[in-house]
């Protein structure tokens, strides 16, 4: 079976990068990171990436004049690569349009939260301050409306009286850490199929987002 090959953007810690890294060395995901790539220089995902030999990739967004600049050199870069994918994990500047629909629709992100809900930053101190039961994340396809795209899966999880927007992080991270090589995988498989028009999921349309609190059982 063919490896998916991927690009990862992040833009700090990188420990979604790093569940995808322990995923591909597990054999759990059949991929390739072809490089990891950050609009930060000091982001310490890269120096996870090159821990594990990977490629790296730093573009600092400060030395250019304009996002389209930056975006352009971006665009460039990855295409240069030929990846299937392109994996936004924790990549923390918005994307321009033109770049975002170059790719489209082959760009995936993950977002803390249960999308629709809590579009943009902040996401777990929003959900407290609305004093919501429930909380979660996202794996959604990206389009040029921010955090707006289809979601292809959703994982949940309670918000307890204890929580903070600290614990909620670390919840969602359990969360992500799973769902995102998961996800990945399905796509290797073409278990799950994204075009233009559709996603498909074991030959069916999507009809709404997958619930990974659901699919306990799938390997
Ligand atoms: C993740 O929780 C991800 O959902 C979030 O940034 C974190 C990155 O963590 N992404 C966004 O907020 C995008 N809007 P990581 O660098 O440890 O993977």
């Amino acid at each position: 079976m063919q490896k998916i090959k991927l690009a990862v953007l992040i833009s700090g810690s990188g420990s979604n990068l790093q569940a995808i890294i322990d995923a591909i060395e597990a054999d759990r995901l059949n991929a390739e990171i072809c490089a990891v790539i950050s609009n930060r220089p000091q982001a310490y995902g890269l120096q996870r990436a090159q821990q594990h030999g990977l490629r790296v990739i730093a573009l600092d967004h400060t030395e250019y004049e304009s996002r389209e600049d930056f975006d352009r050199q971006l665009q460039q870069q990855i295409d240069e690569l030929g990846v299937d994918y392109i994996v936004l994990a924790g990549y923390m500047r918005i994307l321009s349009r033109s770049l975002i629909e170059h790719f489209y629709p082959n760009m995936l992100n993950i977002h803390p939260s249960l999308l629709p809900r809590y579009q943009g930053l902040h996401t777990h101190q929003r959900a407290l301050e609305n004093g919501d039961r429930e909380h979660g994340v996202s794996i959604h396809i990206v389009t040029p409306e921010l955090d707006a795209g289809p979601v292809i899966i959703q994982g949940k999880f309670s918000i307890q009286a204890h929580d903070n927007a600290d614990s909620l992080q670390q919840k969602a991270h359990r969360l992500e850490h799973q769902m995102y090589p998961l996800v990945l995988q399905w796509l290797s498989q073409q278990r799950l199929q994204i075009t233009p028009d559709e996603i498909i999921f074991d030959h069916q349309p999507l009809s709404r987002p997958l619930l990974f609190n659901d699919l306990k059982d799938v390997a």
